[in-house]
């Protein structure tokens, strides 16, 4: 490292394909800030499906390689030039990837200021499940108070911040889950109605729904249990798919399209992120602070990992079996030394 002072670690994958071993923690030193530049000493970050679809190699859009990776956290700024609009100790979270790291080099205009008191573990997660939530409620189907949307996942970080928009929003949530224990949960976060994954929601919707049909479809699963949102629309409701986590394609028989007239949409993020004008996209942001703040939603955590034992946080993100998101502690830098990870 030519004699500079190492400052920083963070996790570079070098390959895909899946295998931790691919992950380096490494040292790498920190660099002098730029006019307008902030430095960021990062808190947490998730580990997020999409992450371990960018590991594996099988993300829609791949970085070169080798890349910091980690698409979202949150962090607290170290030192801030002036015209910022940041000061030192300002809770942040970044708008950019390259999130597992101890420390970003970021524009202030690619951080969004948190609010005072937020509880920095679950606002590490604002940049990606909330706002998706959110934008996939506004952005498909105009909904009226009383209207219902039905959603699979429904205990993912997504499906629970949708839990916790609708009722704000006045609208009525019919959760799929693939386990019974969750059913209680969620009707306690105020989901209207619960039921798994085996229920054929053809025949019975108006039922759980009182007379009513979903306008609106969020799928994260794909195959049947898409299918079997998809027949629960009303006529003339819109399908978004967001997720796979299922790994089976859509199969839609052509009458929901010729007869029912149901319109199947995807929603990706990424796109919006890219492409709406940024005092849009903080404004979302400072909302979904807001909501995250006053407890709208929050999305359980499972185990926080330092990040120098990424491989473990993997492997127990991968295993889905945890009981809540795996986190990593991106302040716990302390066993790395010449760019490897101590033994
Ligand atoms: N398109 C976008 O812009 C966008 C943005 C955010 C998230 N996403 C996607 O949304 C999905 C959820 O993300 P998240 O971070 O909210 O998830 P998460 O909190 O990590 O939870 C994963 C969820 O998926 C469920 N699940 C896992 N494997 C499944 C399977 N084979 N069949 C049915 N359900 C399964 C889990 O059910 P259990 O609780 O029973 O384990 C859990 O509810 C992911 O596919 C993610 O990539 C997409």
């Amino acid at each position: 490292m030519g004699g500079r002072e190492l400052q920083g670690v963070r996790c570079q994958l070098q390959a895909f394909g899946g295998d931790a071993s691919a992950l380096r923690v490494e040292k790498f030193p920190s660099r002098t800030l730029a006019p307008g530049e902030v430095r960021v000493g990062m808190l947490f970050a998730p580990m997020n499906p999409a992450d371990l679809n960018v590991i594996h190699g099988t993300y829609g859009e791949l970085p070169e390689l080798p890349t910091t990776i980690g698409n979202e956290g949150c962090g607290v700024v170290l030192d801030a030039g002036e015209g910022t609009g940041l000061d030192e100790g300002d809770m942040v979270m970044p708008l950019c990837g390259g999130t597992w790291t101890s420390e970003m080099v970021v524009s202030a205009e690619a951080l969004v200021r948190l609010p005072e008191g937020i509880d920095p573990v679950q606002a590490a997660m604002l940049g990606v499940n909330p706002a998706t939530a959110w934008l996939m409620l506004h952005g498909f189907r105009s909904l009226a108070s009383g209207d219902w949307v039905v959603q699979n996942a429904a205990n993912s970080g997504v499906g629970r911040a949708v839990i916790g928009f609708a009722r704000q929003l006045g609208l009525r949530t019919l959760n799929v889950v693939r386990r019974e224990e969750l059913v209680e949960e969620l009707l306690g976060l105020g989901a209207d109605v619960v039921v798994t994954e085996e229920l054929d929601l053809r025949a019975g919707v108006e039922t759980l729904c009182g007379g009513k049909r979903p306008a609106l479809a969020l799928n994260a699963v794909g195959g049947a249990s898409a299918l079997n949102l998809a027949n629960a629309l009303a006529d003339g409701g819109v399908h978004v798919t967001y997720g796979g986590m299922g790994r089976q394609p859509l199969k839609v028989p052509n009458g929901l399209l010729i007869f029912r007239g149901l319109e199947f949409r995807g929603f990706w993020l990424r796109r919006w992120r890219e492409s709406a004008p940024l005092p849009e996209v903080r404004a979302l942001y400072e909302k979904l602070a807001g909501l995250l703040r006053t407890g709208v939603f929050s999305t359980p955590v499972g185990r926080i990992y330092p990040l120098t034992e990424v491989a473990d946080a993997l492997a127990a993100a991968a295993s889905g079996g945890v009981g809540g998101k795996v986190m990593l502690d991106l302040s716990c830098a302390g066993s790395v030394a010449d760019g490897r990870i101590a033994p």
